[in-house]
């Protein structure tokens, strides 16, 4: 990993790749906090669109906070992509970094924060000089409109970097957690990443595809019996994969993690309910399909997971 290089500033902005309601937060608060950011959008007319808006309209108990955050597309990119902070779809996420590959510099500094696994060794893969960090966040946020977003919920973020105790790795990664902590966002490091993105994806595997299923708000799962024992049961194969993959010790009480969350996000629709509603690709093949991909692999069933996943696939298709 490269020496440390100040955060953020006119010549090596923060871009954001994916401005959907987590990207949007980033760099609305960013924005406001007075960091140099850029939102990479899809193509000219998605910026003209958003020009047109004045930019990211965030809502936060009642008031609404315009942030014209600077906008390009790939062919308007000015100044090499030393940082990148990734927030699209995971099943976006590779075909995006593609569209502006060019521009990315060979010691950038990836970090991808996104719901579902197995994207950053894709990323790895066709960077291999980048520095890609993963994160995970709970901060709650939906989008009303195309830029209009609503920051729901104060969660908690963390990043880290997979198998690397190296010191000067965990400093880069206390430098990059501090700069990207824009108040009221808070941004912590991880020692140890990948429990924390194996307990969202647990999180996930339940929540999402039920809510679909149910059509229900997060907290809506815990009114019926029937849905507790859904959960359980989802919970209980998590459990017996992490088992024979020896990250049993990740999952403590997940059972009662999973229940938590959807308490603490009883008002929200899950992501996933919300992509199916705006008739948009789900990410269940990155959640629930990589979750089967790794049980198939380990030879362990997963029969309710794996129903799920054909389950969303189905009523997406059909959507
Ligand atoms: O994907 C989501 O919606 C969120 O990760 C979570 C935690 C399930 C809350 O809605």
């Amino acid at each position: 990993m490269s020496k440390a290089k100040p955060p953020f500033t006119s010549e090596s902005p923060l871009y954001i790749l994916g401005a959907g309601a987590i990207g949007s937060l980033w760099a609305s608060y960013g924005y406001q906090a007075g960091a140099n950011i850029r939102l990479l959008l899809r193509n000219q007319a998605t910026v003209n669109n958003y020009k047109k808006q004045g930019g990211i309209s965030l809502i936060r108990a009642n008031q609404a906070l315009l942030s014209p955050v600077p906008a390009d597309c790939p062919q308007s990119i000015s100044s090499p992509i030393q940082h990148l902070l990734i927030t699209t779809k995971a099943q976006q996420t590779l075909s995006a970094l593609m569209a502006i590959k060019p521009h990315i510099a060979d010691k950038a500094v990836l970090v991808l924060l996104q719901n579902g696994l197995g994207i950053a060794e894709q990323i790895r893969h066709e960077f291999p000089q980048a520095t890609v960090l993963q994160g995970s966040t709970t901060e709650g946020c939906y989008r009303q409109t195309d830029f209009e977003f609503v920051h729901a919920g104060h969660g908690d973020t963390f990043i880290g970097t997979v198998n690397s105790n190296n010191k000067t790795d965990l400093a880069v990664v206390a430098q990059l957690a501090a700069s990207l902590s824009f108040p009221p966002l808070m941004v912590s490091v991880s020692d140890n990443i990948e429990a924390v993105l194996w307990r969202k994806l647990a999180v996930n595997c339940v929540i999402n595809p039920l809510t679909v299923i149910h059509r229900c708000r997060n907290g809506e799962l815990l009114n019926t019996p029937e849905t507790i024992t859904q959960m359980r049961q989802i919970v209980d194969e998590i459990l017996h994969l992490s088992t024979a993959l020896n990250r049993d010790h990740w999952l403590e009480d997940l059972h009662e993690h999973v229940i938590n969350i959807a308490k603490a996000t009883a008002d929200n629709r899950s992501s996933m309910l919300q992509d199916i509603e705006a008739g948009r690709e789900t990410e269940i093949d990155a959640i629930s399909g990589y979750l089967c991909r790794l049980a198939e692999e380990h030879n362990i069933k997963m029969p309710l997971n794996q129903q799920l996943l054909q389950d969303i696939k189905r009523i997406s298709a059909t959507n």
